[in-house]
């Protein structure tokens, strides 16, 4: 049996402080200790009570200046757009049209497939990130490679196929027979394996014909326990797209409603411009929207109101996500940075408490998978991340001057990024260890 115990502070929640006060759900443990066993949380609390309790060979890793927390989730994100983050110009149809379909033309070879998923997974781990839900490719292939990589670091990651079958090159385009029957074979193959789920993955409507979107509401139906992602509402000229594509239905949300795509584990990407009456229809069928601020920010789609989605007298679950590559950064802290300018140009200011919410069992509840992750309790799956609070000289130097956890927190998610990262831990197994080197053992003199 594998035991470990990691010291420190920690930081989880037990509820939605968009539900309750922040403070009844907010729980910080100064000096605690988390007990590891067989990957799993065995138990915890403040070290002056743990240390009785403790086995005594255990090995006790002492993290200090740093927080621990349930490691980051990202519920929406393209594996195979690494190679294309940061490319220039223009807004959403075009950039796909130009970098996108081009990219992804690539993962028919796996060896290709094969090591993108290992560079993007080992900097989502670097990032503190442990789940992903992430788009593959047309090609059965790229799931075959990704799922590979993410059982060899035992994440509970979430990964389908895309099917399109228009309006995309036709190397990209299966029909909507051939993509129900990869989409069943991948499922049977992968999903439940381990720690690895399926999501059928329609790309949006745009690239799927009516008959393609009606298998993929069949075969996720039939297919218990899956999640199913796409994209919706993210730019004004995809709406007016699916509008001219989809004459006969209501609206944008409403395409996928009539085909069986709505409900809990329904992901859809970004909804920012949905109306008040799809956001309606979302609360009621329990779909999620995941909010990808950094890519929004950059293709200027827009900003979503996650104040306004969340709001009491009809919630709709929201996840965050980075959604590389429109995405900038793999890094949760600054996703929560830009999830807060977001905030800021609606209106709403974002507290700290609630920002490390939506990064870890927020997006956990909004993705149904918070019995496993997203929090820290005896039962739980032992993912887990630590944030080195000074990593480097401006944080060290900020930090100096917090007056509290509160603040502290606050300007993790403002300076912070990967460079934060101490260690993560997937499945109670230390995956990626930065080292202890304080940064001002790093200058000369
Ligand atoms: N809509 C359809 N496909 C994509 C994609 O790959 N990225 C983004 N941001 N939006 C999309
Ligand atoms: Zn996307």
């Amino acid at each position: 049996m594998s035991k470990i115990a990691i010291r420190g502070t920690y930081l989880t929640y037990t509820g939605d402080p968009f539900k309750s006060a922040v403070d009844d759900v907010m729980k910080v443990e100064s000096d605690g200790i988390i007990l590891i066993e067989d990957g799993k949380i065995k138990d915890m609390g403040p070290a002056a009570q743990m240390q009785a309790k403790l086995p005594v060979e255990i090995e006790v890793i002492e993290y200090k200046d740093s927080v621990i927390m349930a490691g980051f989730i990202d519920s929406h994100v393209h594996y195979p757009q690494t190679q294309i983050i940061g490319a220039y110009g223009e807004q959403l149809i075009e950039w796909l049209n130009n970098y996108t379909f081009v990219a992804e033309q690539q993962f028919r070879d796996k060896a290709h497939a094969t090591k993108v998923a290992e560079v993007f997974l080992r900097e989502q781990l670097r990032a503190g990130t442990t789940s992903v839900a992430t788009f593959c490719t047309v090609y059965p292939e790229s799931v075959d490679a990704f799922f590979e990589v993410s059982e060899r670091y035992n994440m509970r990651n979430i990964a389908g196929k895309v099917m399109m079958d228009r309006n995309a090159p036709p190397a990209l385009t299966d029909t909507a027979k051939q993509g129900y029957d990869d989409s069943k074979a991948l499922i049977e193959k992968w999903h439940g394996r381990g720690r690895q789920m399926y999501s059928v993955t329609p790309r949006f409507a745009p690239t799927s014909t009516p008959e393609q979107l009606e298998a993929a509401g069949a075969l996720w139906r039939e297919s218990e326990g899956t999640f199913m992602q796409t994209h919706v509402s993210e730019n004004v000229n995809e709406v007016a797209w699916v509008k001219e594509l989809y004459p006969e239905h209501e609206g944008y949300l409403d395409v996928y409603d009539k085909f069986g795509l709505c409900g809990e584990r329904a992901l859809f990407g970004h909804g920012i411009h949905l109306t008040e009456k799809e956001l309606a229809r979302l609360s009621e069928t329990g779909g999620t929207i995941t909010h990808c601020p950094t890519s929004n920010f950059f293709l200027g789609s827009g900003y979503l109101n996650v104040h306004n989605a969340k709001k009491l007298e009809r919630p709709v679950r929201v996840g965050l996500a980075t959604d590389l590559g429109a995405g900038t950064s793999f890094s949760i802290l600054q996703t929560l940075n830009e999830t807060y300018k977001a905030a800021q140009l609606n209106g709403n200011a974002l507290s700290a408490g609630h920002a490390f919410y939506l990064a870890t069992r927020g997006t956990a509840e909004s993705m149904c998978i918070d019995d496993k992750v997203g929090h820290l309790a005896p039962g739980m799956e032992a993912d887990i991340v630590v944030l080195d609070l000074k990593p480097t000289q401006i944080m060290d130097f900020r930090m100096s001057f917090a007056k509290d956890f509160e603040e502290q927190l606050f300007i993790l998610m403002t300076l912070g990024d990967d460079r934060n990262t101490r260690a993560t831990y997937v499945a109670g197994k230390l995956v990626y260890d930065r080292g202890e080197l304080p940064v001002t053992a790093r200058f000369a003199a």
